[in-house]
């Protein structure tokens, strides 16, 4: 059975004082036994001092981004293998405002997420479509385009390695207060996991987790997971506030005790 993966997600925020701090309080509060996996990603300049408070806890390390080269002159970039030495677990690829905002394309997604598992990390690689695609019946169309373009060369053993997670964020739902229903939000994980399973086989594609970002706050997280192909949860706004988080990994120990009854 997948285990659900709840990730905080801390953008360009907090400082290098505050992420410790909240790195420390989530320590402090993550239930004990809770079954679910946890990660927090702060910003790249912070994941030292993020590391040291978490570092006998569950609690993993996540990286905002990687460059897609393994070294050499690319001044300002930092490698997988560098993000690999400092602890880090996870790296995203493909948030929404590094397509939009900065401009990074799928063939540029589509090396990166090679280089991060080429580095024996994992991946998080985002996918979403924007309110004028979901307007224009374009959804699955973009969809399905973002996750075969990223994942172009990407090896079954990867997958098999768990070295693979997607996240499903509707642009339109972040950072708005919008989140998508519940029902919206399995329609399209279920599209994803069929793409998936075109590619890599149907078995494969049932073990890969697939999260859900957007608006995730404690009031709305359970219902999201309860939903069969939702795996998890990509939280921003929400996941800088401690108890915020905390009520978010609650809902997951909760939602997954049920799945776990209901699946038998
Ligand atoms: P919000 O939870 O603030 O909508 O952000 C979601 C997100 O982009 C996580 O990666």
């Amino acid at each position: 059975m997948r285990k659900f993966l709840i990730a905080g997600n801390w953008k360009m925020n907090l400082t290098g004082a505050e992420s410790a701090r909240l790195a420390r309080e989530l320590a402090a509060q993550l239930p004990s036994g809770c079954p679910a996996e946890t990660a927090v990603i702060p910003a790249l300049v912070h994941l030292q001092a993020v590391r040291r408070e978490i570092a006998d806890t569950p609690i993993k390390l996540g990286a905002q981004n990687v460059c897609w080269e393994k070294k050499g002159a690319f001044t300002g970039e930092v490698s997988a293998a560098m993000l690999k030495e400092i602890g880090v677990a996870f790296v995203l690829v493909g948030h929404s405002e590094r397509r939009h905002i900065i401009g990074e394309t799928d063939p540029l997604l589509n090396k990166k997420t090679r280089a991060v598992i080429d580095e024996g990390l994992t991946v998080i690689l985002c996918v979403g479509e924007r309110l004028e695609e979901r307007q224009g019946n374009q959804t699955m169309a973009v969809i399905g385009r973002q996750i075969n373009a990223s994942l172009a060369g990407v090896a079954p053993q990867a997958v098999a390695k768990e070295q693979v997670v997607i996240a499903y964020e509707p642009v339109w739902a972040i950072g708005t207060g919008l989140t998508a229903t519940p029902r919206q939000a399995q329609e399209v994980h279920a599209f994803i996991r069929a793409r998936l399973g075109e590619l890599y086989g149907p078995e494969a594609a049932e073990t890969i987790r697939i999260q859900y970002g957007g608006s995730v706050k404690k009031a709305n997280a359970g219902e999201l997971l309860t939903q069969p192909d939702i795996d998890g949860l990509l939280v921003g706004g929400a996941s800088l506030a401690a108890d915020e988080f905390i009520g978010i990994v609650q809902a997951a120990r909760t939602a997954g005790t049920d799945r776990a009854v209901a699946i038998g």
